[in-house]
């Protein structure tokens, strides 16, 4: 490729990158020329019946994928040395990530502590045994943490989702600075709303309130997100530190009032 966006030799994980935004970000590192590495609690197929990996293969690029819960501390463990040792990691895409709607008064102990410890505890275990080995070798890394606008705003019904992802935003900022100096980018992109099984929840009223509220009136397709994780794994960020992106067709910058 020639462009400092070309990642081959570069080793990816991709935690959740079975289906969805983690899906499209799996096949856009390795069209740029990564051999990644899916790892997902489970394997979902495509309609057409081939899994992420099998994308990739199909196009020529390096795939592989590992069954992983990242929330088990101690399989991350085993599961990154696993992969640290057989490829190295380059880039690690802490994608992984689960919902639930609820107010405080309406969320329980188990669905407060399912959120954060996917969301939070996961790509705690990930970003750490990542930047260990990353430290070990001394040639530097990019970690991106998939956040959400949810986590910079609050949105109205979601507190658990909400608090894990603001939780995410400000670890990665502090990973961010604390590894800066070794040639370790941390950063995170914060998606607004995104068409995948996981807002497939929403009904047509609430997608067209969505729409009207975000100022170029669509939601993000999976490969608009995988397009910024795409620049933060490449040397075109090797100065920024701790940053959030927002993807979001501008819904946090402002609201869309018609007058008149
Ligand atoms: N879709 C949106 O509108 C949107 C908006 C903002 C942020 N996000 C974030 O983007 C990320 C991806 O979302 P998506 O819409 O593609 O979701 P999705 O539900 O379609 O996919 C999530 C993937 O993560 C995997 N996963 C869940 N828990 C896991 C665990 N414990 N260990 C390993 N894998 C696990 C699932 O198996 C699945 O493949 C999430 O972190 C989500 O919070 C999504």
């Amino acid at each position: 490729m020639g462009t400092r966006l070309d990642l081959n030799g570069k080793s990816a994980v991709v935690t959740g990158g079975s289906r969805g935004i983690g899906r499209a970000v799996a096949i856009t590192l390795a069209d740029a020329g990564a051999r990644v590495t899916i790892a997902d609690r489970s394997d979902a197929l495509r309609n057409d019946g081939l899994s992420t990996s099998d994308v990739i293969r199909s196009r020529g690029g390096h795939a592989e994928s590992v069954l992983l819960d990242i929330s088990s501390s101690p399989e991350v463990d085993a599961t990154m040395n696993d992969i640290a040792g057989r490829h190295g990691i380059d880039i690690l895409v802490n994608n992984a990530g689960t919902i639930v709607s609820g107010t405080v008064a309406e969320t329980s102990d188990e669905s407060w502590r399912a959120i954060f410890s996917v969301n939070v505890d996961g790509t705690f275990y990930c970003t750490r045994a990542a930047i260990r080995h990353m430290l070990n070798r001394g040639a530097g890394g990019k970690i991106v943490n998939i956040a959400s606008v949810s986590g910079l705003r609050a949105n109205q019904g979601f507190a658990a989702y909400c608090a894990a992802k603001g939780a995410l935003i400000n670890f990665s900022r502090q990973v961010g600075i604390d590894y800066g100096a070794q040639g370790i980018n941390v950063n995170a992109v914060a998606p607004g709303f995104v068409e995948t099984e996981m807002t497939a929840m929403y009904d047509a009223s609430i997608r067209h309130a969505l729409e009207a509220q975000t100022p170029n009136g669509k939601w993000a397709t999976p490969q608009q997100i995988a397009d910024t994780v795409l620049f933060l794994s490449s040397g075109l960020s090797d100065h920024l530190c701790g940053e959030v992106i927002a993807v979001d067709g501008g819904w946090l910058v402002g609201t869309p009032v018609q007058v008149g």
